[in-house]
């Protein structure tokens, strides 16, 4: 049922096998010179590397390991220059120990917030795919002054880093590399059902986040609006216990008087398709009602305002369907975690910006599902006409607070930069939900004004409204925009993801947004 509405690839590209890396994680006790598997890593200081006047560790336990390998560790970590900062990592293939390896992972000079443990867990992950390891072992240097809660909490952390550090996308090419970690055991952060069931769940979390990484870097000739409701719909049937899908066609929205949402989809010859999945938590019991909103372009070309010059991105695109991947990304963790207490929806208008004769062109008016009509000034500023549609339909499934996140405006990257995302909301209350959540993340966030008085660029002669602004305050003014299509009864926030989505260096999906929403969601459960 889940491909019905798959169309054939353009190109004949077929997406291989999804060969999702399966890396079961242990919090074990045991002699470190006892454990025995590929490699050993420690997890180091700057001031952990300190040394004592006849060049030996401060530090017992490399100290020990250091005596256990006759100095073999200090001379290398000396000769190769490792002091410990973050990001050096240096693996010595030595005899002595019952691990073939044995690596120095640097953690700064203190590391003070937990996501230098996520760094530390993916340079983990890069060293296990370098030595091509299978079993792997980390623990720190020094964790005596760590809380029972801290330990469990960093546990999850490096778990999360390492997973996503040895991942990669092979889907598309035709000779895929095969992954050989297989298992990580955690030495020395405490053992128990408390920190078991903390990596569970940052397993869970994590495979959202790869879910969501797999969505945007999917090109759009093989993730087509169809293709997505597919997804969304495979999300529901795999936890069908939690999950229930509705995906309307054209002619649904057309009753629901989606013009916005309809319009921008108008050029395309992939249909759109609307997309809802509710999460009940089992047994029922609801406190709190949520809505998650996502941008799904899965193409925008820019309409008749065609995207052109060397940086308009357009060959990139195909990850505009980055909020929609956010927050599809986060039902799959919580379909797995399955909080009480908390109903979520996630609400997902996907569709296309393309040109043809059937489009629309820049001066239509289009009528909104709430009846407001507007002046699509430029046809490039789409994303808020198909996220107008879809914080209606969200107003309409009585939630008390929606979070809408959307790669919407490159003035937002100017203003901001790649690594951080543009919160807008008129709440003081959900903003500090939605940030204290992104600091236990990690993921950056920076609340910007909704300042009242830019509406003013915003007022049309012949509609209600035109959707764009001037280029001044173009992140700000897109806010104001949605604002316009929200109940002010419920409490709502709007997050610019432009920036974040895409990660330049290895040209790859950064899966932002999961991890805060999921931590978001568990938060308002009971
Ligand atoms: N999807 C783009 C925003 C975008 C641009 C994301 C660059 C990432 C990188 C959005 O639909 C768009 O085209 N926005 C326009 C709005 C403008 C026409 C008011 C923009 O930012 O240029
Ligand atoms: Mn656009
Ligand atoms: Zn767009």
């Amino acid at each position: 049922m889940a491909y019905s509405m798959a169309r054939e690839t353009l190109g004949l590209t077929q997406r291989g096998q999804i060969d999702t890396p399966q890396i079961s994680f242990a919090a074990i006790e045991i002699d470190l010179v006892k454990w025995k598997g590929d490699m050993l890593a420690v997890g180091v200081t700057e001031k952990d590397m300190a040394k004592d006047e006849n060049l030996k560790f401060k530090n017992s336990i490399l100290l020990k390991l250091d005596k256990q390998l006759g100095g073999l560790l200090s001379e290398a970590s000396s000769e190769e220059d490792f002091t410990g900062k973050v990001g050096q990592s240096t693996v010595l293939r030595l005899p002595g120990l019952g691990s073939k390896r044995i690596g120095l992972i640097g953690l700064g000079s203190t590391p003070s917030e937990i996501v230098s443990y996520r760094n530390l867990g993916e340079t983990l992950g890069e060293a296990a795919k370098t030595s091509k390891s299978s079993k792997i072992a980390i623990t720190l240097s020094s964790s005596e002054g760590l809380s029972a809660k801290s330990k469990i909490a960093i546990a999850s952390a490096i778990a999360t880093g390492v997973v996503l550090g040895t991942y990669e996308d092979n889907r598309f090419k035709s000779e895929p590399k095969k992954l050989s970690l297989k298992s990580v055991e955690i030495l020395g952060l405490g053992t128990g059902s408390e920190i078991d069931k903390k990596l569970k769940c940052a397993e869970d979390v994590c495979s959202g986040i790869i879910f969501g990484k797999e969505l945007v870097n999917a090109p759009a000739n093989v993730l087509t609006p169809g293709i997505l409701a597919g997804e969304a719909m495979r999300i529901a049937f795999d936890y069908s216990d939690v999950f229930t899908a509705t995906i309307l066609d054209v002619e649904q929205c057309k009753q629901l008087k989606m013009g916005s949402y309809l319009g921008v989809a108008a050029a395309s010859a992939n249909p759109p398709h609307f997309i809802h999945l509710c999460y009940k938590p089992p047994g029922g019991a609801v406190k709190t009602k949520l809505a998650l909103v996502g941008k799904g372009l899965t193409f925008d070309s820019g309409g008749y305002n065609i995207k052109t010059g060397p940086a308009c991105l357009i060959e990139l695109m195909k990850f505009d369907m980055g909020g929609a991947a956010a927050v599809f990304g986060a039902a799959k963790s919580l379909g797995q975690i399955k909080p009480a207490g908390v109903e979520v929806h996630f609400i997902v208008a996907a569709c296309e910006n393309m040109i043809s004769g059937t489009g629309m062109r820049p001066g239509d008016i289009v009528t909104a599902s709430n009846g407001k009509t507007i002046e699509v000034n430029n046809t490039d500023a789409e994303g808020r006409l198909t996220l107008a549609d879809a914080l209606v339909y969200a107003c309409n499934q009585d939630v008390g607070k929606i979070v809408d996140l959307a790669t919407l405006t490159g003035a937002c990257v100017v203003a901001l930069g790649r690594s951080i995302a543009g919160v807008f909301t008129p709440s003081d209350d959900l903003a500090k939900e939605v940030l204290a959540a992104s600091e236990v993340t990690g993921e950056k966030l920076w609340r910007m004004p909704m300042e009242e008085s830019y509406w003013e660029s915003m007022k049309s002669e012949v509609a209600d409204m035109v959707n764009t602004g001037g280029r001044e305050g173009g992140a700000i003014t897109a806010a104001l925009f949605l604002k316009q299509f929200v109940d002010e009864k419920v409490q709502w926030m709007h997050i610019d993801m432009a920036g974040p989505v895409w990660n330049d260096k290895n040209k790859s999906a950064t899966g932002f947004g999961v991890a805060t929403l999921v931590e978001w969601v568990l938060n308002n459960s009971s």
